[in-house]
């Protein structure tokens, strides 16, 4: 097949030190193979070292809890102890010997963890949240976010990003969309807050920039890249471009890397998960408010089954980076065999959402795929859509 790849295989310069070798990323994918007490074990160093070898210029590590007292997987990757940082260092590493940037995504789960492994109650911003997420008053509760609670998150967002410093990271990424905490504030349909963190854009984006500003001045040459939250995919109840879109200024002057753009929460996954015209047409719409918006560079996934699609995507909504993660856990080598003519043997993501249904069945172990010979989901789980 005939290809023009020119944008997408050359390299972005972040700075004069980060240079990708492509705009190819693998985006964050919380696969929940850690050891329990969340530092990477040897199967989750494998995994990434499979996808570093496929040839992206840049992976994010999923979902890296940045306290304990904020937990949704029992084996999901943590970030608060020195043993968590030493576990991950060779995997940075290895990333960097290989030319790919390892980043490392900060999480607070919010109102979207579980209590099960903290014994602590979730966290919110305001006691606005809706009948799905009331359900989980029943075991330790929820708990509306007070000043005092609001610096002692910042604390833990400064210490994560110490710890990934110390692993070895040169850019982290604050999970600031679907739903968790940081997300939460941004949008009026969790944050209802009276307060300076409250009742307008400006403002919803206030623990965002100071969680920005604390991390700058502790690690001045830690890059801090945001996945931000552009759409809830609830209309004018949720979150949208538009509302963002004046406040991106405020991102640019902070010296952030880049933006990741992602949708929907939790409440509105299935937009993310089911590939349709309807959820595509919303997502790049929202990106090309966003790119109109900022000068930062942008990127962002969803739906991006070949390089092709992503060369014409990168150019139509003037994007820098191009993230795939179902396609490149569907086939670890989907960029080598795609640049080097073998096109026909690779593994086709379905995009059935099945991968992601994993996380929350309590009867497998991991996340597994449907055509990936390597993590083949065992022929008994069958999901009904
Ligand atoms: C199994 C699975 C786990 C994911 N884990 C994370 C995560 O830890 N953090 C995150 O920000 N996004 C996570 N995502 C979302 C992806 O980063 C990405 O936005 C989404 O899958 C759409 O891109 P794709 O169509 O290329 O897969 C996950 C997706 C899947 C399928």
């Amino acid at each position: 097949m005939e290809h023009n790849l020119k944008k997408t295989l050359s390299p972005f310069h972040l700075n004069e030190e980060i240079i990708l070798k492509n705009r190819l990323y693998f985006s964050a994918m919380g696969i929940d193979i850690s050891y329990n007490d969340g530092r990477a074990s040897p199967e989750f160093i494998q995994f990434y070292k499979n996808i570093i070898n496929g040839g992206c210029g840049m992976v994010i590590l999923g979902n890296a809890s940045i306290h304990p007292s904020t937990r949704l997987q029992q084996r999901g990757l943590c970030l608060h102890n020195d043993a968590h940082a030493e576990a991950l260092y060779p995997l940075i590493s290895y990333g960097r010997k290989n030319c790919c940037e390892v980043v490392v995504q900060l999480q607070h789960y919010g109102t979207q963890g579980s209590s099960e492994y903290t014994n602590t109650p979730l966290l919110s911003p305001s006691d606005s949240i809706d009948s799905r997420r009331k359900e989980k008053k029943g075991d330790y509760g929820i708990r509306v976010m007070t000043l005092d609670d609001i610096i002692k998150v910042r604390h833990q967002f400064v210490e994560a990003a110490k710890r990934a410093h110390l692993a070895g990271a040169r850019i982290v990424q604050l999970q600031a969309s679907n739903g968790y905490l940081l997300s939460s504030f941004l949008s009026p349909y969790t944050n209802h807050r009276l307060d300076e963190y409250g009742g307008n854009p400006f403002r919803r984006m206030k623990l965002l920039i100071d969680v920005i500003s604390d991390i700058k001045q502790a690690l001045p040459n830690l890059k801090v890249s945001i996945r931000l939250g552009i759409d809830d995919c609830l209309g004018e109840r949720g979150q949208k471009p538009e509302l963002l879109a004046p406040c991106l200024d405020m991102l640019y002057s902070l010296g952030v890397a880049f933006i990741e753009c992602s949708m929907s929460i939790k409440e509105t996954f299935s937009w993310m998960l089911n590939s349709t015209c309807e959820s595509k047409r919303l997502f790049h719409r929202g990106i090309k408010t966003i790119r109109s918006a900022t000068c930062l560079p942008l990127g962002f996934a969803g739906f991006i089954p070949d390089l092709n699609d992503a060369e014409q995507l990168m150019c139509e909504l003037n994007v820098e980076l191009v993230g795939m993660t179902r396609a490149i856990f569907a086939d670890n080598e989907l960029i080598l065999k795609s640049i080097t003519g073998r096109e026909g043997e690779i593994y086709k993501c379905h995009f059935d959402g099945n991968c992601f249904r994993d996380k929350s069945n309590p009867s497998i172990d991991r996340v597994y795929c449907c055509v990936n010979p390597r993590y083949q989901r065992p022929k008994n789980i069958v999901y009904q859509r």
